[in-house]
């Protein structure tokens, strides 16, 4: 395991990511644990990130110089390098020249264990004041920039490493070639670690877990619970029970997508809930986002419990169904407490607002996972393309993308504007290029327009495609425009009452990606 300490700022998950890009298993650690008892994880590696402070602030973070002398290979970047260097004796100038963004570094030392085979001159992505004037003794300085005198700094023999900027990012043209180096010939690893290993270590985890008793789990439609139940159905087959509340909020053919393709590739035993008629009747003249959102979270939790007490209920034998499934992923786990163990996680996920008072055992196995390795994941347990590689939909499904109230009426019309849209998206090879592309009915709205020979007066679609990497910031798609043409052209056509497509040109923030 390398262990990737993090002193703050979103940088550690995107360290962790490209950690195990290389192949290597990662996990993060706060800055805040004690250097023993990151040592006594036994790390192969130590990457310290960067973080918001100067190391001169007051109640700046720092970490103990014993990780430095443990003989454990560390590399320090940014913030973490700053400390690397303040501890061991060189010097960080609190200089105010700022640095921030891309900049080009000049590498000295060529050949050096970090840069081999890189560039001469390169660009990195730089955000500090303070600046290293002199390396730690024992200490080779192997890149310098226009501000920065000591840009970068190897000490082959004690295998300690780093760099002022931040090779974790993708401005960082060759950081992840960095990176890499450090790994590999800076600490000696190997590119071993793979999702299948994975899925070995899971299944017999599973199985020490839950015994011979029985599961459940929430199919949402999405990946994260679909890769959890795949997992859990290998392990311990029919003790487990999906549960797929359909809420009629759905998209088109996604319903029959869980019934058929899902369990034709994992053969688990499903039980769809048909409750459309339960919540379009507990949504009717509702048109706040947040009451909406309130609604459809109790009438899920509400249908669970009861299709969760018919199972006990039907058990063909006296095994209790003791433990809950959820695809609590790595980033929530991380953002609930550092991922030591402790956390408080979120039970929110999936199946979109489970109670506090549930008395199940949670079965999480993806719970050290990042979503492309969830993706991974499934395809190697067989799941289709369809499930594995479908992008984010809310759980309130498009009960939060009708702006007013929704209907039976407008869910219908949305749906046939989406499946457009979605058609198009995918036929133009683009699914991979956006991160979601949310469909809206604006109902409240309406416009005038000529179609046929007549005068409409009809409600507006919004296109609201994203590129994103987590979704808590997103930029709108610069989509083709024959593109957008041929989804205009054919929603208009195509779905009554749409006489206008619009296209959402809004980055998050100050825009969220959902209209609600
Ligand atoms: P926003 O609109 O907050 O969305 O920018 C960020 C991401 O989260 C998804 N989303 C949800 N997912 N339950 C979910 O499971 C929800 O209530 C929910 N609301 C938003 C949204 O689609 C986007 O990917």
């Amino acid at each position: 395991t390398v262990l990737v300490v993090d002193f703050g700022a979103q940088y550690a998950q995107l360290i962790a990511r490209r950690v195990r890009e290389a192949r290597v298993y990662s996990e993060i650690v706060p800055s805040t644990m004690p250097v023993e008892e990151m040592l006594a994880k036994n790390p192969a590696a130590i990457v310290l990130s960067g973080g918001p402070s100067s190391v001169y602030e007051e109640g700046a973070p720092t970490v103990d110089r014993a990780l430095f002398e443990a003989g454990v290979p560390v590399f320090g970047m940014c913030y973490g390098f700053q400390l690397m260097a303040t501890s061991l004796g060189g010097v960080v100038d609190n200089t105010g020249a700022r640095e921030y963004g891309r900049t080009q570094l000049a590498v000295s030392r060529p050949g050096s264990t970090l840069f081999e085979g890189t560039p001469s001159e390169q660009a990195v992505w730089m955000s500090h004041g303070d600046a290293c004037s002199a390396a730690p003794e024992g200490f080779t300085v192997t890149a310098s920039t226009d501000v920065v005198p000591v840009a970068a700094f190897e000490n082959d023999e004690k295998k300690l490493y780093g760099v002022q900027y931040h090779p974790e990012v993708m401005h960082s043209t060759h950081g992840q070639q960095v990176l890499e180096h450090f790994l590999y010939r800076g600490a000696g690893l190997k590119p071993s670690w793979t999702t299948g290993n994975v899925i070995e270590e899971q299944v017999e985890a599973i199985r020490a877990q839950v015994g011979t008793k029985r599961a459940i789990c929430g199919l949402s439609g999405g990946v994260d619970s679909a890769v959890a139940a795949a997992l859990v159905q290998k392990a311990i087959g029919s003790q487990l029970t999906c549960v797929y509340v359909d809420h009629g909020l759905m998209r088109k053919d996604e319903t029959e997508q869980v019934e058929k393709d899902f369990v034709a590739a994992t053969g688990v035993q499903l039980k769809v809930v048909d409750a459309e008629e339960r919540f379009l009747n507990a949504l009717q003249g509702v048109s706040d986002p947040e009451e909406k959102r309130k609604i459809i979270g109790r009438e899920f939790i509400r249908v669970f419990e009861q299709a969760q007490a018919e199972i006990i209920a039907e058990a063909p034998d006296d095994q209790p169904v003791e433990f809950l499934v959820q695809g609590t992923l790595y980033p929530d786990v991380v953002e609930s407490g550092g991922g030591t163990g402790t956390a408080n996680i979120k039970s929110h996920h999936n199946v979109g607002g489970l109670p506090e008072d549930l008395e199940f055992k949670l079965v999480e196995p993806l719970r050290k996972l990042f979503k492309d390795e969830v993706r991974m994941v499934g395809a190697e347990l067989g799941l289709p393309d369809e499930i594995v590689q479908r992008q984010p939909f809310p759980g309130p499904g498009l009960g939060i993308r009708i702006v007013g109230e929704v209907t039976k009426e407008r869910l219908d019309l949305l749906r046939e504007a989406d499946a457009i849209a979605r058609e198009e998206l995918t036929a133009a090879g683009l699914d991979r290029d956006i991160w979601q592309c949310p469909v809206v009915l604006l109902a409240d709205v309406r416009s005038v327009g000529v179609q046929g020979d007549g005068r409409t007066y009809g409600h507006p679609i919004v296109l609201r495609p994203v590129s994103s990497e987590d979704a808590m910031t997103a930029d709108w798609s610069r989509l083709p425009y024959d593109v957008l043409a041929r989804i205009s052209t054919r929603i208009t056509n195509e779905v009554k009452d749409v006489n206008r497509v619009v296209l959402d040109v809004t980055s998050k923030p100050p825009g969220t990606i959902e209209w609600e």
